[in-house]
């Protein structure tokens, strides 16, 4: 530690601590309107500016070192950073009492009192452009712009999408989107970090506008006639009475305004922030302390609550009467739902029954659902969604290291100097995980290797790009470990110490030689060798992989060769190492772990264990049943062979997502008793007897688990809207009403019952999770988590990890002469899955109105299509309608489906083909026939969406081109100009 002495006061500090977090720490109050902890140094503001040792330096660029005498309040550092503050205050026009910005948390109206000015000494000077409304979720106010640039370094070092600058060079200089277009045609992606950073109003929400303050609704004329009067008194009464106009204002904000912790409704990265609401209105979604994601969002967390207030929500339950449904009163709805169930049980028995949960739904919900079934009705026919994508990359780590889930954190992927990215489009898929890999990529020297069959952004930015034919991984990664073993480049050290098996393995992969992975693959050897020595050189690796694995006939294969290659090349237990299989869901890795799943019980604890099944008896005070019960793929079958007659089934659009939609809509039509229960009258419900109406994730309490393992609690934000009822509380209804007795009133009541029986979860209270405060699982008794799993063993009895040899079977459903184009098909950033939630923010269905199919260049010339050609793709299980977009993103006779629709989705046709071991269908293993209609419409994709943009990358700010301006000079005498690498 350095010791050194701020205004006199000895205090020690880390070596490499930057002054600033030095200060801050000690509570001593100084100015810095650029900085911010979690974009490092900006130094464009200048007003940080401190003595040490009787030289001027920015506060927030420079280092501790011992010794060091600060002076943040010497006449000389005040009259600097007074210097600073009035350059900057040129730039803004001042006027908090009708601004949407002024609720205390304004870096420019703070700094304006701290420092005392009364006086603006460098009169306001507005710049000559207009203000630009043209992106649907914020706008920028150039004459609002103080130039500080952390917009820019969000942007293109955080988010790293690249598209800010400053024209520093410019007599004016602003912020520019793609180097001066607007922001609507640009390459902003709408994640809104620059909208977070800013310091003041100049980028703001268009939710907060006009609604966040007491007279900011006043129109346009006359604001500016207040603002004018505000500015006619100043010269008299200086901005201290008029700030304490406006402070007083805020004050009054407070009352009506909530600020409310939530977890992301959307993807598995778990992103949290607070949510601003005015009443029922969304202000602004405010993301800065989440573990996860800090400042990060994408569109969807920061932009995507339009459902939450959409005029289509169920408020009411319907019943069936005929071909249409009738409003009913919650009681009559829930005595149908359970008479028809405990008729249905003694008819036919409880294994007539199933129940699928929703991994949109919290942990809390899905534990209650797998309990009533199984403890109420008797049956262990549940599942969840996992089974659409996650259960091979969970099979694949049980076999060979023990847990089923991410063997660390995304810090971890942050700290490898290699990722591997496999068969998932990071970026759009999971895009603030893809930030931080882009981050570390640009600025820390990570390697990227991806393979994928589309050109997506990830691949663009990739060191290495692997374009295996479709289906083919499980080979070439194959190949990869026995070349590794072959040419004396595993880790042999590690594999005799923690792992079992080799022997055995070895001989599995006689037949998986670079040469004929070649073959099979597509792939040249000599870039098969190359990844190999990447791999081996690379001092940690992390593997990514997602559905472009998983949803293939040997999906649990290849993420068990996934795992068998970290395991040859020693990529286990050390930080910044590991397997990462990307969870879909917000709560999609939550749903599997507390037990909606046919085998296991919550904690993955077996359904055929006795021992397990007598703890849960007793605390159930319910006999459980002890076979496997049917997954969701089984349950499909089991309607059509006439053996399964009643399901109940929360929040998953089945109909759509399942693959074959067509086939399991025609089971759902033949079901005797079918209860939805979801926020909008989803397609599936068209197929209900029954359809209650649950709460979105802003509406309830609970907790969500995100890919890392970890586990975060979700606070309501708003009331469930009238007639609505969170989750839980309808399935305790259901359950009760089947004579279950259950009491809870709350769902911390039900995670304290999960962690008493589930020695994985036995840490876990809503105390330990308040806030910001979350638990990567397992938690031990004591509070204890594990970031980084396996850090002193595997979780098998002896404490070393399996290899686990599997063989090469080939995928299904190959193109032949008749179908002779392979479909693939996965997310848009914009929206979530089939959109039933994107489609209802208004901004994000301007941005992407409707799917497609991506058709590469050659194959357009060839057919004749060009974007917004109607084009009809017919498989061997159904057809749909859509309109092409010709792109490089793919390659040859290979097309890509966006999943977002409903009229037209993407598994009408896709078949009912399953990984043997989980039965997740094999989604990416399409073929199909492409019969060009006469008919050309409007690209499906606007001018409007990022796609078209041109980004500017630049490292950061570019503040240097700031300090070479002829008319900059650094406020104070003999500033040191010092550079950090922060
Ligand atoms: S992509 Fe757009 S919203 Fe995101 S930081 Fe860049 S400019 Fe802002
Ligand atoms: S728009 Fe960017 S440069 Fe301007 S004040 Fe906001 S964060 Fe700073
Ligand atoms: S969708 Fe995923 S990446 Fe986007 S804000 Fe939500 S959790 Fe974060
Ligand atoms: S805080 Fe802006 S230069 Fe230091």
């Amino acid at each position: 530690m350095a010791k050194v002495a701020i205004d006199g006061m000895v205090q020690e500090a880390r070596p490499d601590e930057l002054l600033i977090d030095l200060i801050n720490r000690a509570g001593v109050s100084i100015p810095h309107v650029c900085y911010h902890p979690q974009l490092g140094p900006v130094q464009t503001c200048d007003t940080c500016m401190v003595e040490v040792n009787g030289r001027f330096v920015r506060a927030c660029a420079t280092e501790v070192a011992d010794g060091m005498k600060i002076f943040t309040k010497s006449a000389k550092a005040s009259a600097a950073q007074t210097e600073a503050f009035d350059r900057i205050l040129s730039n803004h026009l001042l006027y908090c009492t009708v601004c949407d910005n002024n609720n205390g948390n304004c870096t420019v109206h703070n700094t304006t009192k701290m420092l005392a000015i009364e006086h603006q000494r460098i009169p306001f000077r507005s710049k000559p452009y207009e203000v630009d409304n043209t992106n649907p979720f914020y706008r920028y106010d150039p004459d609002q712009c103080i130039l500080c640039g952390r917009c820019v370094e969000a942007c293109q070092n955080v988010e790293v999408n690249e598209t800010l600058s400053i024209n520093w060079e410019d007599p004016n200089p602003r912020v520019l989107w793609d180097g001066g277009s607007t922001i609507g045609e640009s390459s902003c992606v709408s994640c809104g970090h620059c909208v977070t950073v800013c310091p003041c109003n100049a980028l703001m929400e268009k939710t907060m506008l006009g609604h966040a303050g007491f007279l900011t609704s006043l129109k346009k004329s006359a604001l500016s006639g207040m603002i004018d009067v505000v500015k006619g008194v100043e010269p008299e009464t200086g901005y201290g009475s008029i700030l304490q106009v406006s402070e007083a204002e805020s004050a009054m904000r407070e009352h009506r305004i909530r600020k409310t912790k939530t977890v992301c409704t959307y993807c598995g990265v778990g992103c949290t922030f607070d949510v601003w609401t005015k009443d029922r209105h969304i202000l602004k979604v405010a993301p800065e302390h989440g573990p996860a994601n800090g400042i990060s969002t994408c569109v969807k967390g920061k932009f995507g609550w339009g459902h939450i207030n959409s005029d289509d929500r169920l408020t009411t339950p319907l019943i069936r009467e005929g071909d249409k449904f009738r409003q009913a009163s919650w009681d009559e709805a829930l005595n149908l739902v359970a008479n028809k169930l405990s008729e249905l049980k003694t008819k036919d028995g409880p294994d007539s029954i199933a129940f699928i949960s929703s991994s949109k739904c919290t942990n809390e919900e899905s534990y209650l659902m797998q309990k009533l079934a199984r403890a109420v009705i008797g049956t262990n026919n549940v599942d969840n969604c996992s089974r659409y994508c996650q259960s091979p990359a969970t099979q694949g780590l049980f076999r060979t290291v023990g847990y089923g889930g991410d063997s660390g954190s995304i810090s971890d992927m942050e700290k490898a100097d290699l990722v591997l990215i496999i068969g998932s489009n990071t970026a759009e898929s999971h895009p603030v995980i893809a930030t931080r890999v882009k981050s570390a990529h640009k600025l820390d020297g990570q390697k990227l290797i991806v393979s994928d069959l589309r050109e997506h952004e990830m691949a663009r930015r990739a060191d290495l790009f692997l374009h295996p034919k479709p289906g083919t991984d499980l080979f070439w990664l194959n190949a990869i470990s026995r070349y590794l073993l072959d040419n004396g480049l595993a880790h042999t050290k590690f594999l005799d110490q923690w792992v079992n098996g080799l022997d055995d393995y070895r001989k599995s992969l006689e037949p998986f030689t670079m040469e004929a992975a070649s073959q099979i693959s597509g792939v040249p050897e000599e870039t098969l060798k190359t990844v190999a020595h990447m791999i081996a050189e690379a001092k940690a690796m992390c593997i990514l992989w997602a559905m472009g694995v998983t949803q293939h006939t040997q999906g649990s294969d290849t993420s068990t060769a996934i795992s068998n290659l970290l395991l040859v090349s020693g990529n286990y237990m050390r930080p910044g190492t590991g397997a990462y299989p990307l969870r879909g869901h917000n709560n999609v890795q939550g749903a599997s772990d507390h037990g909606s799943m046919p085998n296991m019980l919550p904690g993955y604890q077996s359904v055929n264990d006795p021992e397990v099944r007598q703890r849960f008896e007793t605390v159930w005070k319910a006999k459980l049943p002890s076979t496997k019960g049917l997954d969701n793929h089984q349950m499909v079958e089991a309607i059509h062979g006439g053996k399964l007659k009643a399901m109940y089934l929360i929040g998953e659009e089945m109909s759509i997502v399942d693959s074959n939609a067509n086939y399991v809509g025609d089971a759902f039509a033949k079901l005797d008793f079918f209860v939805v229960q979801d926020i909008f009258f989803s397609n599936t419900c068209r197929y209900a007897d029954v359809v209650l109406p649950g709460a979105p994730s802003l509406e309830k309490e609970g907790t969500f688990t995100s890919t890392e393992r970890r586990i975060q609690r979700l606070y309501e934000v708003l009331e469930p809207l009238e007639g609505c009822r969170p989750d839980w509380k309808i399935i305790q209804d259901v359950a009760n009403r089947l004579g279950a007795g259950w009491h809870y009133q709350h769902p911390s009541e039900v995670m304290d019952e999960i962690a008493s029986l589930t020695p994985m979860f036995a840490g876990v209270t809503y105390e330990r999770l308040a806030g910001y405060k979350s638990l990567q699982w397992p938690v031990a008794a004591d509070g204890t988590d594990e970031p980084l799993l396996y850090a002193k063993r595997f979780a098998f009895p002896d404490g070393k990890a399996r290899l686990f040899p599997v063989s090469w079977i080939g995928p299904t459903d190959q193109p032949d002469s008749q179908f002779d184009l392979h479909l693939n098909n996965g997310r848009l950033l914009e929206h979530f899955h089939e959109g039933n939630l994107t489609y209802r923010t208004e901004g994000i269905r301007e941005k992407t109105p409707d799917t497609f199919v991506e058709v590469s260049p050659e194959l357009a010339e060839e057919r004749g299509i060009q974007s917004g050609t109607w084009v009809q793709l017919v498989s061997r299980y159904g057809q749909v309608r859509v309109r092409a977009v010709v792109t490089d993103r793919v390659q040859g006779r290979e097309l890509y489906m966006p999943m977002n629709s409903v009229e037209s989705p993407v598994n009408r046709l896709t078949s009912s083909h399953t990984d043997p071991v989980t039965n997740t269908p094999a989604y990416k293993e399409a073929s199909v026939h492409m019969n060009v209609l006469a008919e050309v419409g409007e690209n499906p994709l606007p001018r409007k969406n990022s796609r078209f943009g041109h980004p500017t990358p630049q490292n950061g700010v570019e503040v240097e081109r700031k300090w070479k301006r002829p008319d900059y000079a650094p406020p104070g005498n003999g500033l040191v100009q010092i550079q950090t690498n922060k």
